[in-house]
Protein backbone atom coordinates (compact mmCIF):
# COMPACT_ATOMS: atom_id res chain seq x y z
CA UNK A 1 0.00 0.00 0.00
CA UNK A 2 1.52 3.07 -1.16
CA UNK A 3 1.93 5.93 1.68
CA UNK A 4 3.51 9.44 1.82
CA UNK A 5 6.71 10.60 3.00
CA UNK A 6 5.29 12.23 6.06
CA UNK A 7 3.33 9.01 6.97
CA UNK A 8 6.55 6.45 6.32
CA UNK A 9 8.28 8.83 9.05
CA UNK A 10 4.98 8.80 11.35
CA UNK A 11 5.31 4.80 11.06
CA UNK A 12 8.82 4.60 12.09
CA UNK A 13 8.91 7.29 15.04
CA UNK A 14 5.77 4.95 16.29
CA UNK A 15 7.56 1.64 16.28
CA UNK A 16 6.48 0.10 13.10
CA UNK A 17 8.14 -1.13 9.88
CA UNK A 18 8.03 0.79 6.56
CA UNK A 19 9.33 -0.28 2.99
CA UNK A 20 11.54 2.44 1.66
CA UNK A 21 13.13 2.97 -1.43
CA UNK A 22 17.00 3.27 -1.70
CA UNK A 23 19.48 3.35 -4.96
CA UNK A 24 19.82 -0.29 -5.23
CA UNK A 25 17.00 -1.82 -3.39
CA UNK A 26 14.01 -1.36 -0.89
CA UNK A 27 14.66 -1.76 2.16
CA UNK A 28 11.97 -3.24 5.05
CA UNK A 29 13.29 -0.45 7.52
CA UNK A 30 12.87 -0.15 11.55
CA UNK A 31 14.20 3.19 13.42
CA UNK A 32 17.24 2.21 15.25
CA UNK A 33 15.42 3.20 18.41
CA UNK A 34 12.51 0.90 18.24
CA UNK A 35 13.67 -2.58 19.59
CA UNK A 36 9.84 -4.15 18.82
CA UNK A 37 10.24 -2.88 14.91
CA UNK A 38 13.58 -4.19 14.89
CA UNK A 39 11.80 -7.61 16.30
CA UNK A 40 9.50 -7.41 14.15
CA UNK A 41 11.82 -7.27 10.69
CA UNK A 42 13.02 -10.66 11.58
CA UNK A 43 9.78 -11.97 11.69
CA UNK A 44 8.36 -10.76 8.78
CA UNK A 45 11.37 -11.64 6.43
CA UNK A 46 11.73 -14.99 8.25
CA UNK A 47 15.03 -13.92 8.75
CA UNK A 48 17.88 -15.98 10.51
CA UNK A 49 18.81 -14.49 14.24
CA UNK A 50 21.94 -14.26 13.61
CA UNK A 51 21.89 -12.09 10.12
CA UNK A 52 22.81 -9.01 11.27
CA UNK A 53 21.23 -5.43 9.56
CA UNK A 54 22.77 -2.60 8.17
CA UNK A 55 22.48 0.61 9.58
CA UNK A 56 21.59 3.79 6.93
CA UNK A 57 21.92 6.86 8.17
CA UNK A 58 21.95 10.74 6.21
CA UNK A 59 24.38 12.67 7.76
CA UNK A 60 27.90 11.45 9.45
CA UNK A 61 26.73 13.35 12.50
CA UNK A 62 24.10 10.60 12.71
CA UNK A 63 27.11 7.68 12.76
CA UNK A 64 30.04 9.34 15.14
CA UNK A 65 28.47 7.92 18.06
CA UNK A 66 27.47 4.17 16.98
CA UNK A 67 31.45 3.83 15.71
CA UNK A 68 34.28 3.26 17.74
CA UNK A 69 36.93 4.30 15.47
CA UNK A 70 37.47 4.23 11.86
CA UNK A 71 39.90 2.09 9.70
CA UNK A 72 42.58 3.22 7.67
CA UNK A 73 40.84 4.91 4.48
CA UNK A 74 38.07 5.09 5.59
CA UNK A 75 37.69 8.68 4.31
CA UNK A 76 39.11 7.63 0.97
CA UNK A 77 36.36 4.98 0.94
CA UNK A 78 33.21 7.58 1.39
CA UNK A 79 34.67 10.23 0.33
CA UNK A 80 34.76 8.30 -3.12
CA UNK A 81 31.30 6.42 -2.86
CA UNK A 82 28.73 7.88 0.00
CA UNK A 83 26.73 8.86 -0.38
CA UNK A 84 25.83 5.40 -2.71
CA UNK A 85 25.62 1.95 -2.56
CA UNK A 86 28.62 0.79 -0.30
CA UNK A 87 27.99 -1.08 3.40
CA UNK A 88 31.30 -0.59 5.21
CA UNK A 89 31.70 -2.91 8.35
CA UNK A 90 33.47 -0.81 11.44
CA UNK A 91 34.20 -1.63 15.13
CA UNK A 92 31.10 -0.93 16.95
CA UNK A 93 30.96 1.48 19.89
CA UNK A 94 30.20 -0.17 23.46
CA UNK A 95 26.67 -0.18 24.05
CA UNK A 96 25.79 2.08 21.16
CA UNK A 97 23.94 -0.28 19.29
CA UNK A 98 21.18 -3.39 20.31
CA UNK A 99 22.56 -6.49 19.94
CA UNK A 100 19.88 -7.86 17.57
CA UNK A 101 20.86 -5.44 15.06
CA UNK A 102 24.53 -6.54 15.13
CA UNK A 103 23.56 -10.18 15.78
CA UNK A 104 25.95 -9.70 18.63
CA UNK A 105 28.73 -9.23 16.72
CA UNK A 106 31.55 -6.71 17.40
CA UNK A 107 30.96 -4.70 13.90
CA UNK A 108 28.18 -3.11 12.34
CA UNK A 109 27.25 -2.63 8.70
CA UNK A 110 26.87 1.34 7.51
CA UNK A 111 25.85 2.92 4.67
CA UNK A 112 24.52 6.70 3.54
CA UNK A 113 21.82 5.75 0.33
CA UNK A 114 22.24 7.98 -2.79
CA UNK A 115 18.74 8.97 -2.60
CA UNK A 116 17.12 11.81 -1.95
CA UNK A 117 13.44 9.78 -0.25
CA UNK A 118 15.64 7.44 1.87
CA UNK A 119 18.11 10.65 3.08
CA UNK A 120 15.43 12.50 3.86
CA UNK A 121 12.70 9.72 6.24
CA UNK A 122 16.39 8.98 7.69
CA UNK A 123 17.02 13.04 8.56
CA UNK A 124 13.53 12.95 10.19
CA UNK A 125 13.36 9.83 11.72
CA UNK A 126 17.49 9.59 12.53
CA UNK A 127 19.37 6.35 11.91
CA UNK A 128 17.44 3.30 10.20
CA UNK A 129 17.91 -0.38 9.83
CA UNK A 130 17.03 -2.30 6.58
CA UNK A 131 17.68 -5.02 4.83
CA UNK A 132 16.19 -6.05 1.66
CA UNK A 133 12.79 -5.81 1.47
CA UNK A 134 12.16 -9.64 0.41
CA UNK A 135 11.23 -12.71 2.01
CA UNK A 136 14.42 -14.29 3.45
CA UNK A 137 15.87 -15.99 0.52
CA UNK A 138 13.95 -14.47 -2.65
CA UNK A 139 15.33 -12.07 -4.67
CA UNK A 140 15.45 -8.71 -3.12
CA UNK A 141 12.32 -6.39 -4.34
CA UNK A 142 13.50 -3.75 -5.98
CA UNK A 143 9.87 -1.75 -7.19
CA UNK A 144 6.52 -2.07 -4.92
CA UNK A 145 5.11 -5.11 -6.69
CA UNK A 146 7.75 -7.09 -5.52
CA UNK A 147 7.28 -6.12 -1.78
CA UNK A 148 3.37 -6.34 -1.96
CA UNK A 149 4.27 -9.49 -3.47
CA UNK A 150 5.99 -11.09 -0.65
CA UNK A 151 4.03 -8.76 2.56
CA UNK A 152 0.91 -8.36 1.06
CA UNK A 153 -0.66 -5.42 -0.35
CA UNK A 154 -1.56 -3.27 2.79
CA UNK A 155 2.19 -3.17 3.50
CA UNK A 156 3.25 0.21 4.09
CA UNK A 157 5.25 1.08 1.21
CA UNK A 158 7.23 4.88 0.24
CA UNK A 159 6.83 4.43 -3.21
CA UNK A 160 9.92 5.73 -4.85
CA UNK A 161 9.40 3.74 -8.30
CA UNK A 162 11.84 1.13 -9.28
CA UNK A 163 15.17 0.68 -8.01
CA UNK A 164 17.90 2.73 -10.30
CA UNK A 165 20.62 0.20 -9.42
CA UNK A 166 18.35 -2.89 -8.53
CA UNK A 167 21.32 -4.69 -6.76
CA UNK A 168 22.27 -4.66 -3.50
CA UNK A 169 25.49 -2.08 -2.03
CA UNK A 170 28.70 -4.04 -2.10
CA UNK A 171 29.85 -4.38 1.47
CA UNK A 172 33.77 -3.95 2.61
CA UNK A 173 35.62 -5.76 5.65
CA UNK A 174 38.80 -4.33 6.89
CA UNK A 175 41.09 -7.20 7.23
CA UNK A 176 44.33 -7.02 8.48
CA UNK A 177 45.57 -7.00 4.29
CA UNK A 178 43.01 -3.83 4.08
CA UNK A 179 39.51 -3.31 2.76
CA UNK A 180 38.10 -6.64 1.33
CA UNK A 181 34.70 -7.31 -0.35
CA UNK A 182 32.45 -9.86 1.44
CA UNK A 183 29.57 -9.19 -0.50
CA UNK A 184 29.51 -8.30 -4.21
CA UNK A 185 27.24 -5.60 -5.62
CA UNK A 186 26.10 -2.33 -7.20
CA UNK A 187 29.91 -0.87 -7.20
CA UNK A 188 32.53 -3.09 -8.90
CA UNK A 189 36.02 -4.64 -7.24
CA UNK A 190 37.23 -2.64 -10.38
CA UNK A 191 35.89 0.95 -9.14
CA UNK A 192 37.20 0.57 -5.68
CA UNK A 193 40.69 -0.92 -6.32
CA UNK A 194 41.10 2.53 -8.41
CA UNK A 195 40.34 4.43 -5.26
CA UNK A 196 42.09 1.89 -2.96
CA UNK A 197 45.21 0.80 -4.65
CA UNK A 198 44.86 -2.71 -4.51
CA UNK A 199 43.08 -5.19 -5.01
CA UNK A 200 39.73 -5.86 -2.91
CA UNK A 201 39.47 -9.52 -3.27
CA UNK A 202 39.86 -11.63 -0.94
CA UNK A 203 42.51 -14.43 -1.54
CA UNK A 204 41.11 -17.97 -1.24
CA UNK A 205 43.14 -18.48 1.72
CA UNK A 206 41.27 -15.49 3.76
CA UNK A 207 37.55 -16.69 2.81
CA UNK A 208 38.63 -20.13 4.03
CA UNK A 209 39.83 -18.87 7.34
CA UNK A 210 36.88 -16.94 7.84
CA UNK A 211 34.77 -20.00 7.17
CA UNK A 212 36.72 -21.27 10.21
CA UNK A 213 35.96 -18.24 12.71
CA UNK A 214 33.04 -19.08 15.33
CA UNK A 215 31.13 -15.76 13.70
CA UNK A 216 31.06 -15.69 10.23
CA UNK A 217 31.83 -12.45 8.44
CA UNK A 218 28.92 -12.09 6.46
CA UNK A 219 26.33 -14.31 7.57
CA UNK A 220 23.95 -13.45 5.15
CA UNK A 221 26.19 -14.78 2.77
CA UNK A 222 25.72 -18.41 4.28
CA UNK A 223 22.33 -18.52 3.26
CA UNK A 224 20.57 -19.49 0.07
CA UNK A 225 19.46 -16.35 -1.45
CA UNK A 226 18.21 -14.33 -4.23
CA UNK A 227 16.31 -17.59 -5.59
CA UNK A 228 13.06 -18.15 -7.61
CA UNK A 229 11.15 -20.87 -6.93
CA UNK A 230 12.16 -22.13 -10.11
CA UNK A 231 14.94 -24.60 -10.29
CA UNK A 232 18.08 -22.32 -12.03
CA UNK A 233 20.67 -24.63 -14.13
CA UNK A 234 23.97 -22.64 -15.06
CA UNK A 235 25.19 -22.97 -18.21
CA UNK A 236 23.21 -23.14 -20.90
CA UNK A 237 25.83 -23.30 -23.54
CA UNK A 238 26.63 -26.78 -22.83
CA UNK A 239 22.99 -27.86 -23.01
CA UNK A 240 22.18 -30.32 -25.52
CA UNK A 241 18.14 -31.17 -24.29
CA UNK A 242 14.78 -30.64 -25.41
CA UNK A 243 13.42 -27.61 -26.15
CA UNK A 244 13.95 -25.50 -22.29
CA UNK A 245 13.16 -21.86 -21.15
CA UNK A 246 16.35 -19.91 -21.17
CA UNK A 247 17.41 -16.75 -19.08
CA UNK A 248 19.67 -15.26 -21.96
CA UNK A 249 20.96 -12.25 -23.50
CA UNK A 250 20.18 -9.32 -26.33
CA UNK A 251 21.25 -10.62 -29.61
CA UNK A 252 22.18 -14.41 -29.28
CA UNK A 253 20.47 -17.30 -30.66
CA UNK A 254 19.41 -19.84 -28.28
CA UNK A 255 18.54 -22.90 -30.50
CA UNK A 256 16.94 -25.12 -28.15
CA UNK A 257 15.02 -22.92 -26.04
CA UNK A 258 10.88 -22.59 -25.95
CA UNK A 259 11.01 -19.62 -24.42
CA UNK A 260 13.68 -17.16 -23.80
CA UNK A 261 13.90 -14.34 -21.09
CA UNK A 262 15.98 -11.83 -21.95
CA UNK A 263 18.18 -10.21 -18.85
CA UNK A 264 19.93 -7.66 -20.97
CA UNK A 265 22.53 -6.13 -23.30
CA UNK A 266 26.07 -7.55 -22.48
CA UNK A 267 26.89 -4.27 -24.21
CA UNK A 268 25.68 -2.41 -21.17
CA UNK A 269 25.57 -4.20 -18.13
CA UNK A 270 23.66 -2.32 -16.12
CA UNK A 271 20.70 -3.19 -18.24
CA UNK A 272 21.73 -6.55 -16.65
CA UNK A 273 21.98 -6.15 -13.29
CA UNK A 274 19.44 -3.09 -12.91
CA UNK A 275 16.81 -5.77 -14.01
CA UNK A 276 18.08 -9.08 -12.43
CA UNK A 277 15.45 -9.45 -9.21
CA UNK A 278 12.25 -8.57 -11.59
CA UNK A 279 13.09 -11.10 -14.33
CA UNK A 280 13.61 -13.35 -11.71
CA UNK A 281 10.59 -12.97 -10.07
CA UNK A 282 9.00 -13.23 -13.16
CA UNK A 283 9.93 -17.10 -13.69
CA UNK A 284 7.65 -17.63 -10.85
CA UNK A 285 4.63 -15.12 -11.97
CA UNK A 286 5.26 -17.32 -15.65
CA UNK A 287 4.76 -20.66 -13.08
CA UNK A 288 8.27 -21.51 -14.88
CA UNK A 289 9.36 -24.56 -12.85
CA UNK A 290 13.13 -24.74 -14.65
CA UNK A 291 15.00 -22.51 -16.33
CA UNK A 292 19.30 -22.59 -18.21
CA UNK A 293 21.17 -19.69 -17.35
CA UNK A 294 23.39 -18.61 -20.05
CA UNK A 295 27.21 -18.02 -18.68
CA UNK A 296 29.07 -17.32 -21.22
CA UNK A 297 30.17 -13.75 -20.36
CA UNK A 298 33.37 -12.86 -18.80
CA UNK A 299 32.65 -11.90 -15.32
CA UNK A 300 34.23 -8.38 -14.36
CA UNK A 301 32.87 -4.84 -12.97
CA UNK A 302 29.16 -5.32 -12.23
CA UNK A 303 28.52 -8.84 -14.43
CA UNK A 304 31.19 -10.06 -11.43
CA UNK A 305 27.95 -9.28 -9.46
CA UNK A 306 25.21 -10.66 -11.55
CA UNK A 307 27.14 -13.83 -11.92
CA UNK A 308 27.46 -14.22 -8.11
CA UNK A 309 23.78 -13.96 -8.01
CA UNK A 310 23.10 -16.28 -10.44
CA UNK A 311 25.37 -18.93 -8.82
CA UNK A 312 23.42 -18.14 -5.70
CA UNK A 313 20.34 -18.19 -7.00
CA UNK A 314 20.93 -21.57 -7.96
CA UNK A 315 22.71 -23.06 -5.39
O1 LIG B 1 21.79 -2.27 -0.63
C1 LIG B 1 21.67 -2.78 0.48
O2 LIG B 1 22.65 -3.07 1.19
C2 LIG B 1 20.26 -3.04 0.99
C3 LIG B 1 19.54 -1.69 1.11
C4 LIG B 1 18.18 -1.80 1.70
O3 LIG B 1 20.34 -0.81 1.84
N1 LIG B 1 20.27 -3.76 2.21
C5 LIG B 1 20.60 -5.07 2.28
O4 LIG B 1 20.48 -5.62 3.54
O5 LIG B 1 20.96 -5.71 1.32
P1 LIG B 1 20.42 -7.20 3.79
O6 LIG B 1 20.07 -7.31 5.23
O7 LIG B 1 19.51 -7.84 2.84
O8 LIG B 1 21.88 -7.66 3.59
C6 LIG B 1 22.86 -7.24 4.52
C7 LIG B 1 24.03 -8.14 4.53
C8 LIG B 1 23.75 -9.50 5.13
O9 LIG B 1 24.40 -10.48 4.33
C9 LIG B 1 24.43 -9.41 6.50
O10 LIG B 1 24.90 -10.66 6.92
C10 LIG B 1 25.54 -8.43 6.24
O11 LIG B 1 25.00 -7.50 5.35
N2 LIG B 1 25.94 -7.69 7.46
C11 LIG B 1 25.22 -6.81 8.16
N3 LIG B 1 25.89 -6.38 9.24
C12 LIG B 1 27.08 -7.00 9.22
C13 LIG B 1 28.22 -6.99 10.08
N4 LIG B 1 28.29 -6.26 11.18
N5 LIG B 1 29.25 -7.78 9.75
C14 LIG B 1 29.21 -8.51 8.64
N6 LIG B 1 28.17 -8.58 7.78
C15 LIG B 1 27.11 -7.83 8.08
MG1 LIG C 1 18.87 -9.28 1.64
Amino acid sequence: MRIELSEAVRLLKAGLVVAIPTETVYGLAASLQSPQAIDQIYRLKNRPDDNPLIVHIASYDQMRSLVKSFPLDFERLVHAFWPGPLTLILPVRDGAIPDRVTAGQPTVGIRMPAHDTALEVIRQVGPLVAPSANLSGKPSGTCLEHIEDDFGIQFPVLDGGPCEEGMESTILYPAVTGWKIVRHGAISAEQIETVLGYSVLPSAEEVANWKNLQAPICPGQRYRHYAPRANLVLGYENYRGAPTVVLGFLGRSYPNAKKVIILGDLEYPESISSGLYDQLRLLDHLGIDSAWVDCQFTSEGILRTVLERLQRAAS
